[in-house]
This record gives structure tokens, C-alpha cells and sequence, in this order.
């Protein structure tokens, strides 16, 4: 099989909330709108040598068009990448997009060590370990950034420099009750996470203990405008069948850094990102906040990221794939062009 890929990420840690749409295209529910999605929507499935199931969409790419590897954060699935799916294949690009570990259709491992060589940024890790694999990245809300997490000192500087720690939900989410808290008020739980005005992070979702009271509470927003009930019934659905604390995995493996001695082994050329890098970030995003991306980026520069452009969608936030998808699709169909004649094959081994 000769591929070309072209990585997009929707990467961990979390999300964020709707506002103003001056977005130019029709918003349909849940459902993807053209006649393509019914043959995407019917997943493959996919063992890997562990013995792990996953699910995921397929549509091959016409020819001279690049593939894009889509994966999602939480608590999201295939599901989030909708229009994206929609928007790309309508225009001639391959997807791959799998329901990582923990959610929809693919197993639901509950073992923190499950998740150990993916744990923090799993496109992170991909692009340490392949280095060769993809041709160009693209992080939507949550940039590169190598290196291990160290959440207390995030939370530290970012409630110096924004006056509330960014990540203070996090430590809530590492803690083993975090999973039961969620099970038990799910439709508080996500709308707390798709919340109806970006704000609600600031003051519910980022600061210490906030989260936990929010959900413990039953505290409830009406949807955002982005969002269909018909869409919320379908994530409460499928947390009522999968539950939480897989998913939640992820931040646990990351905040305890479980793959830090296979990270120790990169080769520190592999550290930097020796490709075309594309950041997207929302301007509401409370959590990963486009600062952090701009800083990132801005650092990187000079060592990890030789090659990188941040784009800003503005009046949005941490689900800017949701609440102006053709926005994004105009961003990543541009960087798709603009690297068309600089993809190179690349042999599946
Ligand atoms: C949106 O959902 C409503 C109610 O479930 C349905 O009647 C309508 O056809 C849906 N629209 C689209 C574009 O799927
Ligand atoms: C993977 O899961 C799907 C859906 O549950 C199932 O149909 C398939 O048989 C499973 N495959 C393996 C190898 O377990
Ligand atoms: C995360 O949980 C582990 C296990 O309980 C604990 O040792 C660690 O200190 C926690 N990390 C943070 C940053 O709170
Ligand atoms: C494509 O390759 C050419 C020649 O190597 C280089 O000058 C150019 O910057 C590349 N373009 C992109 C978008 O990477």
C-alpha cells in the first residue's frame, strides 16, 4: 500500500465550548450530510498485536491526494471528526480516523499501562517514535510539545500568567474516584465539557475542585449552539455504555508519565519535529489556551520546531472542529496544497 499521510490531532487533555458563529456553511445535526457517510460510517475493525479491537473509518484517498490520520482527544471519538470526514473525503483526501482506546467502538483497556506508549499527546509519541511515518502534522487546540508533563508546574504558571490554573481539572481526573463521579452524572459531565459559552471553563472546568463540584452537584447548561440534542443524546449514550474511566486513562498516563523511560531512549533528533507543522487553536479556548500554543510555537522555533505556523480560528474554542468546520477545512485543505508537491510516497512497512 503506498500512503501518504498527513496527520491531523485533535489531541488530549480537553475541549472547550461554543459561541458566535459566523460560520458561512449549513450546520446539520449529528449526521454526516452527504452520501458518502454511509459507506464511512460503516467502521472496520482492527486488532492489534496486544489483542486490543479498534474501530475506525476508512476512505481512501484519490490519487495524488494525501491521507489524513485523525485523533481525536476526550472525551471525543470518530465522532467529533464529522465534518471533517465529510469536508475531506468530498475533497478527495484519504481518512483514517480510529476510536482510540477507551472509546466507541474500539476496547475499553482499564489498565492505566494499557495507554503506556501512547500516554501524553499520542501524535506526540508518534512523532518521536516515527519519525519517518508522516510527512506533516497538524495539532488542532493542543500543540507539540515534548518532554514530560509536569501538571503542577503548568498549573503553577499559567495561574501566574492567566490568574487560574489551566489544568486544575486534571488533578481531579487523576484521582481513581474521577471515573465514578463521571459514570454516575453523565449529562453533567459533558456539560461541563461541551459547555454552552466558553467561559464555563474559566470558572467551572479549570480551577481546582470546580469540576468535581460541578458534576457532584448536577450542575447543567442548556447546549450550545453548535450542538443538536440529538448529538448529546449520542455522547451520553455512548459514556452510559462505555463508561469513563478508560478514557481517563490517558490523562493518568500522562500526568504520571508512565512511558518516561521509553521516552528516555528517543534519539534527541527525533525530539524535533523535522516537518511542516500547522497549529490550530481557538481564541476562547480557556483550557489549552491559544497563548500557550503561540508560546509554544514561538520556543519551538528555535529547537523543536523548525517548521511551524500557528492559525487562529477566531470566536472559538477548545471544539473549533465542531463550531466552524469549514474554517478548518480551508486551513488544512491549504496546508495539504501547499505541501502537495513535497509529500513523498511512503511505504507502509
Ligand atoms: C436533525 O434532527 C432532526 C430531529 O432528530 C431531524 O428531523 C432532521 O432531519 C435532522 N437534520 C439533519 C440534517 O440530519
Ligand atoms: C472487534 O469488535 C467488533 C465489534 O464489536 C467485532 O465485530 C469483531 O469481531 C471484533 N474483532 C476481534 C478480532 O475481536
Ligand atoms: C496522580 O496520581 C498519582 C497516583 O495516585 C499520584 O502519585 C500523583 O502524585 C498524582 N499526580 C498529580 C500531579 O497530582
Ligand atoms: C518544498 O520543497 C522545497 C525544496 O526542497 C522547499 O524550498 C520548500 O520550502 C518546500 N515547501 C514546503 C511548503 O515545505
Amino acid at each position: 500500500m503506498n500512503l501518504q499521510f498527513l496527520s491531523a490531532i485533535f489531541t488530549l487533555f480537553i475541549l472547550s465550548a461554543a459561541s458566535s458563529a459566523e460560520v458561512p456553511c449549513p450546520r446539520p445535526n449529528s449526521t454526516l450530510p452527504t452520501s458518502n457517510y454511509a459507506d464511512l460510517h460503516r467502521p472496520k475493525h482492527f486488532e492489534v498485536k496486544s489483542g486490543l479491537n479498534y474501530s475506525y473509518i476508512y476512505a481512501e484517498a484519490q490519487v495524488n491526494r494525501p491521507t489524513f490520520l485523525l485523533l481525536h482527544g476526550f472525551p471525543s471519538s470518530v465522532f467529533d471528526w464529522r465534518y471533517q470526514i465529510n469536508d475531506l473525503t468530498d475533497a478527495g483526501y484519504g481518512v483514517i480516523a480510529p476510536d482510540l482506546l477507551g472509546y466507541g467502538h474500539t476496547d475499553k483497556p482499564t489498565d492505566v499501562n494499557d495507554c503506556c506508549d501512547w500516554g501524553s499527546g499520542l501524535p506526540n509519541k508518534l512523532a518521536m517514535f516515527y519519525p519517518n511515518f508522516f510527512s506533516s502534522y497538524v495539532f488542532v487546540s493542543v500543540p507539540y510539545s515534548p518532554g514530560a508533563f509536569d501538571l503542577d508546574a503548568i498549573n503553577q504558571q499559567t495561574e501566574a500568567i492567566f490568574g487560574y490554573p489551566a489544568f486544575g481539572y486534571m488533578k481531579f481526573f487523576n484521582e481513581t474516584k474521577a471515573a465514578e463521579v463521571l459514570d454516575q452524572n453523565i449529562e453533567s459531565s459533558l456539560s461541563l465539557v461541551y459547555p454552552r459559552v466558553p467561559e464555563r471553563w474559566q470558572t467551572d472546568l479549570c480551577p481546582y475542585g470546580t469540576a468535581e463540584e460541578w458534576i457532584r452537584k448536577e450542575r447543567f447548561d442548556p447546549l450550545p449552539p453548535w450542538e443538536s440534542e440529538h448529538d448529546r443524546e449520542y455522547r451520553v449514550r455512548m459514556f452510559r455504555e462505555g463508561g469513563f474511566a478508560a478514557p481517563l486513562n490517558w490523562y493518568k498516563s500522562n500526568i504520571r508519565n508512565i512511558d518516561a523511560e521509553d521516552v528516555a531512549k528517543v534519539p534527541p533528533e527525533n525530539i524535533v519535529l523535522n516537518k511542516p507543522v500547522l497549529f490550530i487553536g481557538g481564541d476562547q479556548d480557556y483550557a489549552t489556551r491559544i497563548e500557550i500554543m503561540q508560546q509554544v510555537a514561538k520556543a519551538g522555533k528555535e529547537s523543536f520546531l523548525p517548521d511551524v505556523e500557528v492559525k487562529t480560528v477566531e470566536g472559538t474554542s477548545h471544539w473549533l472542529l465542531l463550531e466552524k468546520p469549514r474554517e478548518v477545512f480551508v486551513l488544512l485543505d491549504g496546508f495539504a496544497r501547499k505541501l502537495g508537491q513535497n509529500v513523498t510516497d511512503y511505504k507502509m512497512p
